[in-house]
């Protein structure tokens, strides 16, 4: 056990802690936030995505250890012109199935258009290959980050 302190959506978390424990069990069983959801545990399938300094990570496959004094953000915590843009469409195209992918789904989406505002289809394809919906929403969530992609826009 060692001591890990990092700032989570906006608030400095210290944890005493194995620094070997991935990031995602540390935020969902030691600090209780569990939108962050368990897929695969190996890095292939986006369900765990969280931001660190902003860029999208597989936080089931990063050591919390390594993460230290680094700004970590979860879907509880996104915020802003982009994420609200994100969560509308998302709504507004009905993209949700069961759900299980969409909190990774839209840290995706919203890395995507923090970093480029007029994504081409090969642009999101790329950006978004690595959250797998077993639901196959696939369609709708292109839809809506075109659409969200336009609101940030305006
Ligand atoms: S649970 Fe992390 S990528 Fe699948
Ligand atoms: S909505 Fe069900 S796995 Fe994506």
């Amino acid at each position: 056990m060692m001591p890990v302190t990092f700032t989570l959506n906006g608030k400095p978390v210290s944890l005493d802690i194995d620094p070997d424990m991935p990031l995602l069990w540390a935020v969902r069983d030691e600090v209780g936030l569990t939108g962050s959801k368990f897929g695969c545990g190996m890095a292939q399938c986006g369900a765990c995505t969280m931001h660190v300094d902003n860029e999208p990570v597989r936080a089931c496959s990063v050591p919390v250890g390594s993460i230290a004094g680094q700004k970590v953000t979860t879907i509880e915590g996104i915020k802003g012109k982009v994420a609200q843009a994100v969560q509308t469409a998302w709504v507004k195209h009905e993209v949700a199935q069961c759900g299980y992918c969409q909190s990774g789904q839209v840290m995706s989406a919203v890395a995507l258009l923090s970093a480029n505002q007029k994504p081409s289809d090969a642009d999101i394809d790329e950006a978004m290959r690595g959250n797998i919906c077993r639901c196959a929403t696939y369609v709708r969530i292109r839809a809506a980050i075109h659409d969200a992609a336009k609101s940030v826009r305006a």
